[in-house]
């Protein structure tokens, strides 16, 4: 299996990863010189977290991803959620062969993926999928913060940027520099920031951090050890009925030609 599938490929990450706020749909749609638009493929969908909510903003949605796990997901969300067959797709497909035709799509969209793309074959393919004037939305979002609880905040961030500061893949430079240093090459390219917030329960937490690449390469160097150790004692002095708010910054390009 492709090593960076390997980290998405499980079904934590549909339970775990958040969805996104109506404020990114809405500075996506601002942008759109008409709405709804006819078709929008997210790519590097995962199980839809970006891909249900462009419903709103276009006729029909396809959602792509090289893991069959989260396709599987996503397909799922269509039947749990009774949406219409016929307005959502999701396939199995790479960022390098968009499984539509030439200049068939008004708007690409890449929710916290393109960092793990090989960037110039995607910028390519997404030239040649785009219709003239089309747009791409591509945004990502930084660490987690906890915003209610500085203990558990100060055990999560030693986590994350002690314990596994060696463990994060080059990828993650990209979203830690809030994809200040991604150049997409197209001609009007506008920058945006909105905030990420999700609430989640103590074993939620921990889904959610196994969910990092960096856990994934931890536990290949160090099988017999835990990294959550020193965070779960935290954890373990909290009410079991503790919810933690989390917040992020996204941040967002909007480009096109
Ligand atoms: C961090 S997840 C983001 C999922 C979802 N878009 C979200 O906003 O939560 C990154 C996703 O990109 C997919 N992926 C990585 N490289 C890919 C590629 N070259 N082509 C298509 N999907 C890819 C992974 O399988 C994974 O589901």
């Amino acid at each position: 299996m492709n090593e960076i599938i390997e980290y998405f490929d499980h079904t934590q990450y549909k339970q775990a990863r958040p969805s996104y706020p109506p404020k990114v749909f809405e500075i996506i749609a601002k942008h759109l010189k008409c709405l709804p638009v006819k078709n929008i493929v997210d790519v590097g969908c995962g199980s839809g977290q970006a891909s249900f909510g462009l419903l709103n903003y276009g006729e029909h949605v396809l959602g792509i991803d090289l893991s069959p796990v989260q396709i599987q997901g996503a397909r799922e969300e269509i039947l749990r959620r009774k949406i219409d067959p016929n307005r959502i797709d999701f396939q199995i497909s790479g960022s390098n062969a968009i499984p539509v035709e030439d200049h068939s799509v008004d708007l690409l969209t890449v929710a916290q993926a393109i960092h793990w793309f090989d960037l110039e074959e995607f910028y390519k393919e997404a030239k040649r999928v785009l219709v003239p004037g089309g747009s791409a939305a591509i945004w990502c979002y930084d660490m987690a913060r906890v915003m209610n609880n500085d203990t558990v905040e100060r055990a999560f961030s030693n986590l994350h940027s002690g314990i596994l500061k060696n463990y994060w893949t080059k990828h993650r430079e990209l979203v830690d520099n809030g994809y200040k240093d991604l150049n997409p090459p197209f001609k009007h390219v506008e920058r945006f920031q909105a905030i990420l917030e999700h609430s989640t329960d103590i074993e939620g937490l921990l889904v959610y951090i196994g969910t990092w690449s960096s856990v994934h390469e931890y536990k290949k160097a160090h099988p017999d050890q835990d990294c959550c150790a020193d965070l779960k004692k935290v954890l373990d002095a909290c009410a079991p009925d503790t919810v933690f708010q989390l917040q992020s910054t996204i941040h967002m390009l909007l480009v096109r030609d």
